[in-house]
This record gives structure tokens, C-alpha cells and sequence, in this order.
């Protein structure tokens, strides 16, 4: 399995009196380049789970697991370097650097920018529906455009696994369904995790986990 949790908790505000768990007692299996959605209305926990998944959360009771290393287990520079190797994140807030060209902002999670990681960020662009728009600056692009650059940064080194919050929040139906089709092409050899409220997107999942009130129903 790439990912475990076993009674997998998260609690925000752990120091407070009443703790409010944002999941709960999540048991979830994960095989290696699948497609997992995960699928709840607005503060479901959707996030959370995406969090502890990623190890950007610790998980207030039981464990999760990537690649059989419990990350509770790691230290900080482990997991950034796990994430930093194997994963890929687009967040519903794109955080793109606005004095770099859309090109360097697809580059700039790479280690040396070579010809070869250009030609993959231009193909990467392209193919996301970006042609021409590789020497912008992100304040010359609308939030659908925004978010399918950092799209293009996610999958820039390849990532074993790429994490989608809400990732086409601001994207148009049009092309939010180039966009998945681009992604789950590009993706057949990776683990996709996608975070939605909107089951449209998951078209091809090959497990869609429905999450409500921090819990997850039915279950894998
Ligand atoms: N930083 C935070 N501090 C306190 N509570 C939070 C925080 N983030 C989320 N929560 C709460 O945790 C629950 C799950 O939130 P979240 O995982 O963001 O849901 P979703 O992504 O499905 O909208 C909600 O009740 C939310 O209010
Ligand atoms: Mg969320």
C-alpha cells in the first residue's frame, strides 16, 4: 500500500478545552497509481484528510503511513524532503510568484533548469490549455488560468503522488474537463488524490471516498 491510515484523527485547536475533530477515526487503504477522490460538501473534513495524507498535519490519534514510513515517526526535514521528492500539491489558493514569468513559476520547484525541463513546462502549459502565455506574469491571468499553472508546477518533476485541493475551484466547465482529462493522462503511472465537492471531476476514479462530518462513508 502507498498510503495507510488506521484510526486517523486531526484535531485543530488540540490545546482547547472541547476538541473538535476536523476527521475521525479515518481507515483508508491507498494503492499505488490509483485515482482517489475525495468527495464532501464544504467543511466535511475533505482538507484535513488531504493534510494528514500529506503528512502537513500530525494526526492527533492513530497513524498514517506513506511508503511504509509512519509519519509520525519522521522529523520536519524527512517530510519535506518525502514531499519535496514523491509529491505534488495544487491548493484552491495557487500561490504563484507574482514577479516571475508562468514559466519560471512552473520551474521553480525544479533543482537546475535545463532544456529538457523547459520543453516539459512549455508541453506542460500546452497541454493545460496555456500556449502563449508562458512569458505572462501571473497578475495578467485570470484565476482559471492561475490555477492551471500551478497545475503545470505540480506535475513539473513528475511526482509519485499529486495532491488536488478543489483544484478547478476557479476553472470554467469547459475547460475543468481539459483540464482533468490532461491530468489523468499525464497521471496514469502516479497516484492522484483529488479533494472535491463537485463529483463531475471524478469521472474514472478508481475509488471516490464520500466524506461527511469528518467521517468517511462506506469506506475502501
Ligand atoms: N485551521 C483550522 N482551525 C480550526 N478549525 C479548522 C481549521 N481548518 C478547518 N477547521 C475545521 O475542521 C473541519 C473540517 O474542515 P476542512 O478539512 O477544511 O473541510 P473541507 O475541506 O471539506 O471544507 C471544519 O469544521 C472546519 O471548520
Ligand atoms: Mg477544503
Amino acid at each position: 500500500m502507498l498510503f495507510e491510515c488506521k484510526n486517523a484523527s486531526l484535531i485543530y485547536d488540540q490545546d482547547k478545552p472541547v476538541h473538535t475533530y476536523a476527521v475521525r477515526d479515518i481507515n483508508i487503504s491507498i494503492e499505488q497509481n490509483k485515482f482517489i477522490g475525495i468527495l464532501g460538501p464544504s467543511g466535511s473534513g475533505k482538507s484535513s484528510l488531504l493534510y494528514l495524507l500529506a503528512g502537513l498535519k500530525e494526526a492527533a490519534t492513530g497513524s498514517v503511513i506513506y511508503n511504509g514510513r509512519e509519519y509520525k515517526n519522521l522529523d520536519e526535514d524527512e517530510k519535506s524532503r518525502i514531499r519535496k521528492k514523491d509529491f505534488g500539491f495544487v491548493f484552491q489558493r495557487h500561490f504563484l510568484i507574482e514577479y516571475m514569468s508562468v514559466l519560471h513559476n512552473v520551474l521553480s520547484v525544479t533543482n537546475n533548469i535545463s532544456q529538457a525541463s523547459i520543453d516539459k513546462a512549455v508541453y506542460l502549459l500546452e497541454g493545460l490549455g496555456l500556449k502563449g502565455l508562458a512569458d505572462k506574469k501571473p497578475s495578467q491571468l485570470s484565476g482559471g488560468q492561475s490555477q492551471r499553472v500551478a497545475l503545470a508546477r505540480a506535475l513539473i518533476n513528475d511526482p509519485k503522488v499529486v495532491f488536488g485541493d478543489e483544484l478547478t475551484a476557479s476553472l470554467d466547465r469547459g475547460s475543468t474537463g481539459e483540464a482533468m482529462k490532461f491530468l489523468k493522462e499525464y497521471c496514469r503511472n502516479s497516484t492522484l488524490i483529488i479533494v472535491t465537492h463537485d463529483p463531475t471531476i471524478l469521472e474514472g476514479a478508481d475509488t471516490i471516498l464520500n466524506i461527511w462530518d469528518g467521517k468517511i462513508k462506506g469506506g475502501v
